[in-house]
This record gives C-alpha cells, sequence and structure tokens, in this order.
C-alpha cells in the first residue's frame, strides 16, 4: 500500500516540556522544519492541553495525541470519540483486544495507534512483569492484533519494525520512538538510529530529547530531516 506520507511529515517531534509556553517556543524556533507534534502527558497535566491543540492546528501543524488510553473498552472508547473533529491526526491506546476494538470503533477522523511494548521496556523488565515471552514475539502478536482490530498502525521500537513488516506487511503505520544517534544512556532501552529505523520499516519516527535537549534544535531537527531525505530520495 502507497502511504503517500511527505518526507517532512515522517519526522514527528514529542513536545515533553512542561507548559504550552515553553511547548510553543520550541515550535516557533523549529520553525518550518518539523510539521508533526506529538503531546503527551506531561502537557496534559499542565491543563492547557487543548488550548496549545488548537495553537499548533492554527499553525497547520498535524498533531498525534499521545495518552496511551488505557481503561475499560467503553471509556477508551467514549474518550477516542472526543477526539473526533479536533485536527487530531493519531492517537495511542495501549491494552488488550477489546480496548483496542472500542478504540478503532469511535476513531471518527482519528487515527489509532496501538502501542505494542514501550521502547524503555527490555527483557528483564517484561520478566518483572510476568511476561515470560520474547520481546519480538509479544511485539509481533500485539501488532497483529491491533491491525486485525483496527487500529491504523502501532507503535513501536525500529529494533522490532522488520520482522513486522516481513510477517504482516505494509498496510498498517510503524510508528517508532526510542531514536538515538548512537550510545545511549537515558531510560530508553531498544533504541535504533532514524535510518535504521526507516530502514527497517518504519513509516514515522518520534524524537523527543535529542531536539529538545540539543545545544541547537534546530540544526538536531534538520539533520534528522537529511537523513529521513537521504532514505527516501
Ligand atoms: O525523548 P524521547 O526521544 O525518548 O521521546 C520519545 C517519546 O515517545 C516520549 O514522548 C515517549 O512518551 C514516547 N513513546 C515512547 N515509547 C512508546 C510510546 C511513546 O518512547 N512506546
Amino acid at each position: 500500500m502507497s502511504k503517500n506520507i511527505e518526507n517532512r511529515d515522517r519526522l514527528i517531534v514529542a513536545l515533553d516540556v512542561p507548559t504550552s509556553k515553553q511547548a510553543i517556543e520550541l515550535v516557533d524556533l523549529l520553525g518550518e522544519r518539523v510539521s508533526f507534534y506529538k503531546i503527551g502527558l506531561e502537557l496534559f497535566m499542565s491543563g492547557e492541553y487543548f488550548e496549545l491543540l488548537d495553537q499548533l492546528s492554527a499553525r497547520g501543524k498535524k498533531i498525534f495525541v499521545d495518552l496511551k488510553f488505557f481503561d475499560v473498552p467503553a471509556t477508551v472508547g467514549r474518550a477516542v470519540a472526543q477526539l473526533n473533529g479536533k485536527g487530531v491526526t493519531f492517537a495511542t491506546v495501549h491494552g488488550n483486544d477489546s480496548i483496542m476494538r472500542a478504540a478503532a470503533d469511535n476513531k471518527g477522523d482519528v487515527q489509532i495507534l496501538a502501542v505494542t511494548v514501550l521502547t524503555s521496556l527490555d527483557r528483564g523488565d517484561l520478566d518483572d512483569l510476568g511476561f515470560k515471552c520474547d520481546v519480538a514475539e509479544l511485539v509481533l502478536s500485539r501488532a497483529r492484533r491491533a491491525v486485525e482490530l483496527g487500529c491504523d498502525g502501532v507503535v513501536a521500537s525500529g529494533q522490532e519494525a522488520s520482522a513486522m513488516r516481513e510477517k504482516l506487511g505494509d498496510s498498517f503505520m510503524v510508528v517508532t520512538p526510542g531514536i538515538r544517534p548512537v550510545d545511549n544512556d537515558d531510560d530508553q532501552k531498544r533504541v535504533v538510529t532514524a535510518e535504521q529505523a526507516f530502514t527497517n520499516g518504519a513509516d514515522y519516527i518520534v524524537v523527543g530529547r535529542p531536539i529538545r535537549d540539543a545545544q541547537d534544535p534546530r540544526a538536531a531537527a534538520e539533520a534528522l530531516q537529511a537523513e529521513i531525505n537521504a532514505v527516501f530520495s
């Protein structure tokens, strides 16, 4: 399936900052270099979430609502329905089959991404949670069910993207956080570079701290866009 994604939209910047003022400062600093933003839990708790959503829309930006909905299916369905008509491109859901189905059935004009296994978790963390299977197998089985249940795509590490493409095809989106240039010492464990993510089959990457905390965020975004253009030229 041809997804017709513009190269520039393939970079989604995570606005992980405490206030909408700081978020807009970063958005305006990045300017035309970035067209797609993810707003998550930190900004949700600022109380300024929907004002910020409108400000991003007014600037012509695409918006990814990353609140990882997880609740009983009826509540998840009704929460997702609330996003309809608000100018949201992607929203995340994190749960079992009935939760994913409820999100997909109520998506309206929003595309639903299912979180497979957080990229901050590794084998040891899954053991702690009581999952005895392999990380790659778990990601694949969750992705397969998400697609069958009507989700538009999955959030998954670039390390698992190629297996998903091989086994499940190309009809769904793979959105990959955990992008790091080389060795990494923060909380993200299953990391890949931007180039690896795309060559493994990702459609979009999500990048937060490597841009937010860069000495020159504009240069960091430009470098990632250049990497994207090189892969898709
Ligand atoms: O700063 P960093 O580049 O690690 O940011 C990654 C972003 O992607 C964070 O906002 C995090 O919440 C989000 N995310 C993730 N893993 C998932 C889903 C979302 O890291 N499975």
